[in-house]
């Protein structure tokens, strides 16, 4: 792992758990995305929290092997909408700017998000 990962300029695992449970947290609180994590038993929400933290890690360059589902078979059938979309990435873009993550590695994450609209959002 070479220093200049984006896994280590985010500050490595603890920074990024951080973000996540932030960003859920703010998934939680919006009551267009709550819908689809409210009905979740505790343990299934701890499960996809840890894999989310994984692919994310294991994405950024980090020394963490991501064991879950693809991005598409994980998400297809939920019926994700173009604004349920739009309202995570303002989410998003909420938890960066809390932790405040410079500039490149702001875009660079953006984008990696960005990335996995395709096989997310349906309908
Ligand atoms: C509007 C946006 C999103 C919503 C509403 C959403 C919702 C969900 C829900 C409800 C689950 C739990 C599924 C289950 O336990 O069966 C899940 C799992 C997961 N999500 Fe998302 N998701 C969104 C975006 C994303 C994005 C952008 C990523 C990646 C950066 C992601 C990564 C994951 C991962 C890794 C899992 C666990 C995979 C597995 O169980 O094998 N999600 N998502």
């Amino acid at each position: 792992m070479s220093d200049d990962t984006l896994y280590s300029r985010l500050g490595g695992y603890d920074a990024i758990a951080g973000m996540v449970d932030d960003f859920f947290g703010r998934l939680m609180e919006d009551t267009l995305n709550s819908r689809f994590l409210v009905t979740l038993a505790d343990d299934r929400k701890m499960r996809a929290r840890q894999l989310t933290i994984d692919f994310i890690c294991a994405a950024a360059g980090g020394p963490s092997l991501y064991i879950g589902r693809d991005m598409l078979a994980v998400h297809k059938g939920m019926g994700i909408s173009a604004a349920d979309w739009d309202a995570s990435v303002d989410h998003f873009v909420a938890t960066l700017d809390k932790f405040e993550v410079a500039e490149t590695e702001k875009s660079e994450a953006l984008a990696f998000y960005q990335g996995q609209k395709a096989d997310i959002v349906e309908a």
